[in-house]
């Protein structure tokens, strides 16, 4: 339910560079002066941080390793039921501990000699842009903080379970990390901002929210649903689409409710060839003419 150009909470940072997590009223934490103290801190550590030096290391408190451990639990007999076996392979791969929250360097070290991806950490929205050109060199932009333990199962933005259980499982896969690198390669190539949106919203639609088909079931292979306790059933309820960039590249979403519409392929194979090889080609032209009704 959130995205990650539109979704973080606002980060401000005072005269010596110290950041403050603007957590809005409604955010479970927002009442919570050990929590916040601890946002903060994280979100100063990654503003300070330069590429290549290792990601700073989280201080995760005994509630928030206990967070991991009942999402991981919870979305572990999700996942059997309603996850790919794309993702699955990649989760076999991973092998993330399910016991404590791991390090963002950790998840690196795991990922990196699967398929080279590697996590850098991220204070607060990274601009589209950045984002998702980083992929382009394997490097994936992540939030370090984890939800209010307060409520498990639910998170209003991506925290680290959604970057780590949901991209880190996908990324730890040839196909994925093909996929992911891909669609990091069009947001460099495209130059207008409107193209570079319309390749977001592929990816919203497919590598954060798609499903597709499988043994006769529909299950996903997007990081948004795969991390969400909440979510991920709702493929059920969805209404479906067949596979379609044009449309994709348009749709609108909306960020604080369960996604209604839901693009479906026919199998992973499918998606590579559609999402992939729009992702291959596209530049600002190519974009055009796709938004370009029929005809014109
Ligand atoms: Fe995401």
């Amino acid at each position: 339910m959130f995205e990650e150009a539109q979704y973080f909470a606002p980060v401000v940072a005072d005269a010596d560079g110290n950041l403050t997590v603007q957590l809005g009223k409604g955010h479970p934490g927002f009442s919570d002066p050990v929590y916040r103290e601890r946002r903060d801190r994280l979100a100063t550590l990654a503003s300070r941080w330069t590429p290549g030096e290792p990601c700073p290391t989280a201080d995760y408190t005994e509630a928030e390793h206990e967070v991991w451990r009942v999402v991981c639990e919870a979305l572990r007999v999700k996942h059997e039921k309603y996850a790919s076996r794309v993702f699955l392979e990649g989760k076999d791969r991973l092998g993330l501990p399910t016991d404590r929250v791991p390090q963002l360097e950790e998840v690196s070290d795991l990922l990196a000699p699967l398929t080279g991806f590697r996590y850098q950490p991220a204070a607060g929205l990274v601009p589209l842009r950045e984002f998702y050109g980083s992929l382009a060199d394997k490097h994936f932009w992540s939030t370090q903080y984890i939800r209010h333990h307060s409520v498990p199962l639910y998170t209003p933005e991506p925290d680290v379970l959604h970057e780590v259980v949901g991209h880190g499982n996908c990324l730890a896969e040839d196909r994925f990390a093909t996929l992911y690198r891909a669609a990091g390669e069009a947001a460099r190539r495209v130059e207008s901002e409107a193209a570079l949106e319309f390749v977001s919203r592929v990816f919203w639609f497919s590598l954060e929210f798609g499903v597709l088909r499988e043994g006769g079931e529909v299950r996903t292979y997007g990081a948004g649903l795969l991390s969400s306790f909440g979510e991920i059933q709702q493929i059920e309820q969805a209404t479906l689409r067949p596979l379609d960039v044009a449309r994709m590249g348009v749709q609108d979403y909306d960020i604080t409710h369960y996604q209604p519409l839901l693009f479906c392929g026919d199998s992973f194979d499918q998606v590579e060839d559609v999402i992939g090889g729009f992702f291959a080609t596209a530049d600002d032209d190519a974009v055009a003419a796709l938004v370009r009704p029929a005809g014109v």
